[in-house]
């Protein structure tokens, strides 16, 4: 069977706001299926907004086109598009009571009362607002605005819902809350749900499918296990996820060319990591000895393998898959608890003036013997090290 049409498509889309030197989208290629929830994750100013703008018609695009359901929409009037819409301020009508809101998008489509009664209490059901509806927005807390706001998006049975931020004003607790009951009315309303963040946790917690975003372009678009465990680049693995980096040059490959030897901060010898696909692509075509890398290790795949004399010690207990570590002395700086972990904080041996490399350990092992200023050897295997 064929796959199904992508109900949302932008093909080649750009955007360049009058004055700008650089273009905020820039041709931008995204297919979003029907029922999918997708995440436009990135930093600040990466485009993420302008694309949501775009795709709700409030701005017009600059070159390419998008379809919904297969039918271009640049020239379609935002109403017309019949999208619901949840942006980060609430932007709830403060003289209208909960229920009115949230029947507005139904009256502006002219609905006949009784429906509009019908669909509204359903909506606040939804959402878990019915004795609230006769209260004006300024007696809700913050959550329960925003659930008017979402309810207000979801009572006209829009099949796309677009969300920029609409968490981003909550505290943590009420965050992870709303996290949920938008998880849920995905899962039973079954829209096609496009949510802006630049939050990587709440992204990863609630799309099937993350874009990473970078200077108007998708950097890396998959599943969040993907993007965590398979990134394509040193920008996503430091985006999503905490990521340990030094910089290095190809001192060369292994034979069957998926692992790279890299000397690194000029140590003796060398370190062995995973060649991205890019990189081998690259080498492929090109061997090029001494080209500049980085290598990428996540806090959680480091083991301290010995908390004394650093260099040279040979107590590898926990060897990674084809037997092989590699070992980095390094001295303590800080040991800090978090709750569910400890970060060991170190200086890698010869990084100096480079960012410190944070070791995660489960809690409960209590770590002894790992005071700052003590030497370790820090070990990782070269699978769990990837080298873009
Ligand atoms: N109305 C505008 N006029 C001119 N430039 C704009 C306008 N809106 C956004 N930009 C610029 O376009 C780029 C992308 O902005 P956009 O708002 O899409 O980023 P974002 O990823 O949503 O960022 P944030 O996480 O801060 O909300 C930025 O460089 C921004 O300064
Ligand atoms: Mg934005």
């Amino acid at each position: 069977m064929a796959p199904a049409a992508p109900l949302i498509e932008f093909a080649g889309v750009s955007k360049v706001y009058p004055g700008a030197h650089e273009p905020a989208v820039d041709r931008l290629d995204l297919a979003v299926a029907r029922g999918e929830f997708l995440s436009l994750l990135g930093p600040s100013g990466s485009g993420k907004t302008t694309c949501l703008m775009m795709l709700a018609g409030f701005e017009p695009v600059s070159a390419g086109t998008i379809r919904l359901k297969g039918v271009p929409i640049e020239s379609l009037p935002a109403h017309r598009r019949n999208l619901g819409v949840v942006f980060q301020s609430y932007s709830l009508f403060p003289h209208m009571t909960v229920a009115g809101n949230v029947a507005f998008p139904l009256q502006m489509r002219r609905r006949p009362a009784a429906e509009i009664d019908l669909k509204v209490r359903e909506a606040l059901q939804r959402v878990r607002l019915e004795p609230f509806a006769t209260r004006r927005p300024n007696q809700l807390s913050g959550g329960q605005q925003q659930r008017v706001a979402l309810a207000r998006a979801l009572v006209f049975e829009p099949s796309v819902v677009l969300m920029d931020e609409p968490l981003a004003a909550l505290d943590k607790k009420l965050r992870e809350e709303m996290q949920l009951e938008i998880r849920r009315l995905h899962r039973e309303l079954g829209v096609t749900m496009v949510y802006v963040t630049h939050d990587q946790s709440e992204a990863m917690s609630l799309s099937d499918r993350v874009a990473v975003f970078n200077r108007g372009r998708i950097e890396q678009l998959g599943a969040p296990a993907e993007l965590y465990d398979r990134p394509t680049g040193a920008f996503v693995a430091g985006f999503v996820g905490d990521n340990n980096a030094v910089a290095g040059r190809v001192a060369g490959r292994e034979a069957d060319g998926s692992l790279v030897h890299l000397s690194v901060l000029g140590r003796a010898g060398t370190v062995v990591g995973r060649c991205s696909d890019a990189l081998a692509a690259e080498l492929n075509l090109t061997p090029a000895p001494a080209r500049p890398v980085s290598l990428n290790i996540r806090p959680e795949r480091l083991r301290v393998l010995g908390a004394r004399d650093a260099i040279g010690i040979s107590d590898v207990h926990d060897v990674g898959p084809g037997g092989r570590l590699n070992r980095w002395p390094a001295t303590v700086v800080d040991l800090i608890h978090q709750g569910d972990h400890w970060r060991l904080i170190t200086q890698i041996a010869g990084g100096e003036n480079a960012p410190p490399w944070v070791v995660k350990l489960p809690a409960g092992t209590a770590p002894a013997g790992l005071a700052p200023g003590t030497a370790v050897t820090l070990g990782f295997a070269p699978e769990d090290a990837w080298v873009f």
